[in-house]
């Protein structure tokens, strides 16, 4: 498409100031959200119920939040692993266009909060039954006893997958109204029965070499999932840090805590 100087210059001023707009705050309680008390030490159930119906609820994006995708399937352009624990493993992974299925199907096992000087501390359990990912791979280095430099599709099927959010946020006011700021995100993987994985074109197409490394990383999944559990946690913390700090930035505390006006 081409366009005059002046009438682009004038797209891109309608374009960027509706983004603006579009980004401002979330106007009205969505009918979902029954805000909970964050100092009440009883509101815990309360908790539980609002974050799983965040997750199902908006599932497909934030009504009006422009930056904050789908969950399901929840999409990530690009993450880079170098990992280097003798000697089962020494990598530099680039995995690309990666497409994770069954985080709306969320199960929070219980909520708990906590107010200590001047921040506010919101702790959760996640269960999820089932996740599966897919993405394109790039990988260099060994992985236990294979050398391998390749690339191709990576899918992954992850069982029964608890792990544990606490999140660390601060009120603000902005405009009259009161938001949480996010100051601080980690997660913990509590449990994780069985993971499996399937990398195509392991060696250049030869099926049979590629079935019997699959087999392997299979076999040895526990060894690989507890070398990579450190770098696997700092990426996950990164994505929810992400997702979470742009939903209570345009999400009112208010909608979420009965202690804010
Ligand atoms: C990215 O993934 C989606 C869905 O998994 C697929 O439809 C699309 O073709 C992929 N794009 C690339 C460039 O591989
Ligand atoms: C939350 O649930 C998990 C899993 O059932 C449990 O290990 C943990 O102790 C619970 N935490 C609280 C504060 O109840
Ligand atoms: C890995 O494969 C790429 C592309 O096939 C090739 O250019 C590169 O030289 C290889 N690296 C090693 C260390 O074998
Ligand atoms: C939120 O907290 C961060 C880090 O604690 C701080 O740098 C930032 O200025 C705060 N945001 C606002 C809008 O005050
Ligand atoms: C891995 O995926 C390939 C291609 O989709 C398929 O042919 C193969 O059967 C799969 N292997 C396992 C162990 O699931």
């Amino acid at each position: 498409m081409q366009l005059h100087k002046p009438v682009a210059a004038l797209w891109w001023f309608l374009l960027v100031s509706s983004v603006v707009q579009a980004q401002d705050f979330l106007q009205e309680q969505p009918a979902f959200f029954k805000p909970c008390s964050l100092k009440d030490t009883n509101s815990g159930p309360c908790l539980s119920a609002t974050i799983e119906n965040i997750f199902q609820q908006w599932r497909n994006g934030v009504p009006g939040l422009r930056g904050v995708g789908a969950l399901d399937p929840f999409r990530v352009g690009k993450i880079r692993i170098a990992q280097r624990v003798p000697p089962n493993l020494d990598v530099q992974v680039a995995l690309r266009n990666m497409s994770t299925m069954g985080l709306s199907r969320a199960k929070i096992l219980n909520g708990t909060t906590l107010f200590n000087s001047g921040h506010y501390s919101l702790g959760f359990h996640v269960h999820l039954s089932q996740i599966g990912i897919t993405c394109n791979y790039k990988l260099k280095g060994h992985v236990l006893v294979l050398n391998l430099n390749s690339s191709g599709i990576l899918r992954s099927e992850l069982d029964n997958l608890e792990f544990y959010v606490a999140l660390k946020m601060k009120p603000q006011l902005v405009k009259g109204l009161t938001f949480m700021n996010v100051t601080a995100i980690k997660t913990d993987i509590a449990r994780i029965d069985r993971v499996r994985v399937n990398l195509t074109n392991l060696f250049n197409g030869n099926k049979e070499l590629e079935s019997s490394a699959n087999e392997l990383f299979n076999e040895n999944w526990r060894v690989l999932f507890e070398v990579l559990r450190p770098v696997l946690t700092q990426t996950f913390d990164a994505v929810l840090l992400d997702r979470f700090t742009k939903i209570f930035n345009y999400v009112p505390a208010k909608f979420f805590f009965a202690d804010f006006a």
